[in-house]
């Protein structure tokens, strides 16, 4: 599965294409199965239906953990760096992680949840986070991971659209100086939620909370009661692994659905390849597992390939901006990767931070979740990587399950702000606006992906048509990513972000929509509309106009009250940095709201509007603009 160098990239490549069957039959072969596959893949982007290893049958887990366990049981698994740095971190080796895995999944059994179950899991960056979605895995539940980060009402509806028998949580968090409720937010959340049986409680700050009798359960009571030893539950390889919610440009969030076999293949061979992982080097993702590069280079893709993986508790910025490095000197990380938006804050204190940091261990650096900016990856580069570390550039999606275009590391050339170049098995393609594919280089179009790999997504969860609308017919017999995208001169891609109404913040994925709706339940708000600007730290930050329904006099006061309903209704990842009370929108006739000039304005930039005259009402323009005072 190992690429050495370019030329057999190269030669991988071409194989992909010309024989995927054959190509990714013999990377899954280096996998354990409990039945091999009868065939390879079968397709149609048409429905779609796509499924990949068909007849096999295996426990995802049985390769992150029990085959680990027979080769190398001591060598750590996760090393565990805890919030705040004079608490000591805690190594769990791939025996120990097996063990409470196993426990633990008897403890889910116990409790009623059986192959097929949803179970939700609500949780900060602990270990019992891992060992429960690996717990769900070895059991065959289907896990549905939400960020520690949203609100009971956000927690509330993904429990719902998926039926969660059981939801997993913690007493509190902390990250920084901030102490946060967790078990009170589920508890909120699953007054609305009917499915919900059962809540499994990890300690973690020991805050007092309600505990329900016949329904809630403290985790450490629970694992004292189950044996150690739990087989793993047979899966069908396009049996569902776990659902993961991520917004669109429309409606609610949806549920990714990705399933066991070909995810398991996907992320190990992505991992092991971009960041050219050798046997007991020490990897360090700083994502949440609540987001999909969580799943699928922290829980699933590094332990598959038996790696040494750091999970830190806490955040960049505490005590002070040389957290991170501090850590990377602690345990001599070799495997660095994380967000531009972490880069750009940690760029904006300065470089004193940095002194006295050693940071000689590291190998690579990677990034995610955003375009990076040459600036950020200059500085990444040089300060960081001292110039000799390579900086891979992965971009991929919730939907892909891993990493598409990227730099293999010390094999692929880089070029800051530049993906580079589609892995094995991706056949990027650029489209224009009449739906026809880009030859050559040096153009740009709408990305879409032409061909099926292990990890792309297989539904969106009780919603099939909807995974259809969205991904699948935009262009027909193509995967839409929703991205815009360049192809230099060289063949290479650069992503140059979202062409739809999905806003980039700090990596994170918000859909205007969702936003607006939020915002309209606030009291008085009449209509509302959300763009993204770019933001120095965050990417892009969130601005909205608003129309209320009376004059507004305490303004100031009226926009925190409204941050507080969307910190409620979504969390507060979704706030908007900006809101502007206006008295109209600018609509075309037919009732659409012309984003692409609020966007305009929210950039400052109106010196070239575009054609406005399809408006109903040219003059709210200019009522918009003299408020922000560019007319
Ligand atoms: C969107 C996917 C994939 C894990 C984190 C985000 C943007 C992601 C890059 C990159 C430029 C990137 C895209 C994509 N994106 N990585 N390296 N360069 N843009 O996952 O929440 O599903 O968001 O993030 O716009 O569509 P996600």
């Amino acid at each position: 599965m190992r690429i050495n160098n370019f030329e057999e990239y190269q030669q991988a490549y071409k194989k992909s294409v010309e024989d995927p069957e054959g190509f990714w039959g013999e990377i899954a072969n280096e996998f354990v199965w409990k039945k091999p596959f009868d065939k390879v893949l079968e397709w149609n982007f048409e429905e779609p239906n796509v499924k990949w290893f068909l007849g096999g049958k295996l426990n995802i887990t049985e390769n992150c953990l029990d085959r680990h366990v027979e080769n190398k049981p001591q060598q750590t698994a996760i090393i565990w760096e805890p919030n705040d740095p004079s608490d000591e971190a805690v190594s769990l080796t791939y025996k120990v992680l097996h063990e409470r895995v196993c426990r633990f999944a008897n403890v889910l059994k116990k409790h009623g949840i059986k192959k097929g179950d949803r179970v939700c899991i609500y949780m900060p960056m602990i270990p019992e986070l891992v060992v429960s979605v690996l717990a769900c895995a070895r059991i065959g539940a289907i896990h549905s991971v939400v960020f520690g980060g949203f609100s009971a009402k956000s927690i509330s509806d993904r429990i719902n659209d998926s039926q969660c028998k059981m939801v997993i949580t913690s007493d509190g968090a902390v990250r920084g100086t901030k102490s946060i409720p967790m078990k009170e937010t589920v508890d909120d959340a699953i007054v609305t939620c009917p499915s919900v049986e059962k809540v499994i409680v990890a300690t973690r700050t020991r805050t007092p909370v309600s505990m329900i009798k016949g329904r809630d359960y403290w985790w450490e009571d629970e694992i004292k009661k189950v044996s150690a030893d739990c087989p793993a539950e047979e899966m069908d390889a396009e049996d569902p692994l776990f659902i993961l919610y991520t917004s669109g440009s429309t409606g609610k969030p949806k549920g990714v659905v990705h399933t066991c076999g070909g995810y398991m293949v996907y992320t190990t061979y992505s991992f092991v390849n971009a960041f050219q992982y050798n046997p007991g080097e020490v990897y360090f993702c700083t994502a949440d597992i609540g987001w999909i590069t969580g799943h699928s280079y922290i829980a699933y893709g590094p332990l598959a390939a038996g790696a040494i993986n750091v999970m830190f508790e806490g955040v960049p910025t505490y005590p002070d901006a040389g957290r991170f490095w501090d850590i990377v000197d602690k345990h001599k990380v070799n495997i660095f990767y994380t967000a531009p938006t972490a880069i750009r804050a940690l760029m904006g204190n300065g470089l004193e931070y940095l002194e006295g940091k050693d940071l000689s261990s590291l190998k690579v650096l990677g990034t995610v979740g955003e375009p990076i900016n040459e600036e950020a990856w200059q500085w990444y580069h040089k300060y960081i990587g001292k110039e000799k570390c390579p900086i891979v550039d992965t971009w991929w999606q919730t939907e892909t399950g891993g990493f598409m275009i990227t730099p293999l590391a010390h094999i692929t050339k880089t070029k800051p702000s530049y993906a580079t170049l589609p892995l094995p098995g991706i056949q990027p393609a650029l489209m224009d606006e009449n739906g026809n594919e880009i030859e050559g280089n040096d153009v740009s179009g709408n990305l879409c992906i032409k061909f099926p790999w292990p990890s792309i997504i297989r539904t969106t969860w009780g919603d099939h048509e909807r995974c259809k609308q969205v991904y699948f017919s935009s262009y027909p017999g193509k995967y839409f990513t929703g991205d815009g995208c360049l192809r230099d001169e060289d063949g290479y891609y650069r992503i140059t972000g979202r062409v739809d109404d999905v806003i980039n913040v700090s990596g994170h994925r918000i859909g205007t929509a969702e936003v607006e709706d939020a915002l309209n339940m606030h009291l008085g708000v009449v209509e509302s509309a959300v763009v993204g600007f770019p933001h120095d730290i965050k990417g892009q930050g969130i601005y909205a106009y608003m129309i209320m329904d009376k004059p507004v006099e305490d303004g100031e006061m009226l926009k925190k009250d409204i941050l507080a309903t969307v910190t409620r209704i979504i969390g507060p990842i979704a706030k908007p940095d900006h809101i502007l009370f206006v008295n109209g929108l600018p609509k075309t006739r037919s009732g659409k709201i012309m984003r692409r000039i609020l966007r305009k304005i929210a950039e400052g930039d109106v010196s070239n509007l575009g054609d406005t005259s399809t408006l109903l009402d040219p003059a709210v323009v200019d009522e918009i603009k003299a408020k922000v005072g560019l007319a």
